[in-house]
């Protein structure tokens, strides 16, 4: 039977450096059956195919979060794309807009490459994860333009409005849920999430970051997901099992995972 699936990890982070072997292998016994490693650097992406192709139940998304695109080139978007041919490449990202630390990179900077990252996932059929921090309405507008519910996707760490969730649902896109859902200040997105339907739920750690409560501060891993999940058993007032069926169908769904 499907486990839980973690759309979106990051166990190249050098917080992985002392134990990464042993934590990957003690997932599926655990109940985690699959893991989407996400690139966020150049090096990122690099480490992330070799995870992928190392491990059987980890899958790899390539692509450059907007404060690395600062160097990005052209002969990058063709080195992503000849990797993405590889069938342990699900999708691409993490890609998007952060304008949490001013101008790092510039806006136009961050939004000419994630327009040419979209561009990637669309030729390549790929679906995309986006990132979205203190960006909302450029992010909305430039996801309307490029039409992303075309492409497909996940909005990732979902953290904005139930208001602007039901925009996005109209697109057909998914959100990625995580530790936040169980943070005591998490009341805005408990709310997205209650009204949100299951089938646009996918479950993700965003791991080492964002472990949730009673970790909260700690390493993060796909070994705290069952935290997230009774979390989203109480909103929804469904069953566990339930919870973890219906993300993980969402996620095969989404991802085409082939083996
Ligand atoms: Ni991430």
């Amino acid at each position: 039977m499907e486990g839980i699936i973690d759309t979106h990890a990051h166990y190249d982070d050098e917080a992985f450096d002392e134990d990464r072997q042993m934590l990957l292998a003690s997932l599926a016994p655990a109940g985690i059956s699959k893991v989407i490693n996400v690139g966020a650097s150049l090096r990122g992406c690099r480490d992330s195919f070799d995870l992928a192709d190392s491990h059987d139940h980890i899958y790899a998304a390539l692509g450059v979060h907007p404060s690395e695109t600062g160097d990005l080139t052209e002969d990058d978007m063709d080195w992503i794309a000849k990797k993405a041919q590889d069938k342990k490449v699900v999708a691409i990202g993490e890609i998007g807009l952060d304008y949490h630390f001013p101008d790092d990179p510039t806006p136009e900077h961050q939004q000419k490459w994630f327009i040419r990252q979209l561009d990637l996932a669309r030729n390549l059929h790929l679906p995309a994860i986006i990132h979205s921090r203190d960006a909302a309405a450029d992010t909305l507008e430039i996801l309307k333009r490029e039409d992303f519910g075309r492409i497909g996707g996940v909005m990732h760490c979902y953290s904005y409005s139930k208001e602007l969730a039901e925009e996005y649902l109209k697109m057909g896109v998914f959100f990625g849920i995580g530790g936040v859902l169980t943070f005591k200040n998490g009341k805005k997105l408990k709310e997205a999430v209650a009204a949100l339907p299951m089938e646009a739920l996918l479950l993700e750690t965003d791991c080492p970051y964002l472990a949730p409560e009673p970790n909260r501060g700690k390493r993060n891993s796909s070994l705290y997901l069952p935290l997230v999940v009774e979390e989203m058993s109480r909103i929804k007032g469904i069953s566990r099992e339930k919870v973890i069926r219906i993300t993980s169908e969402n996620a095969q769904r989404l991802f085409h995972f082939s083996r």
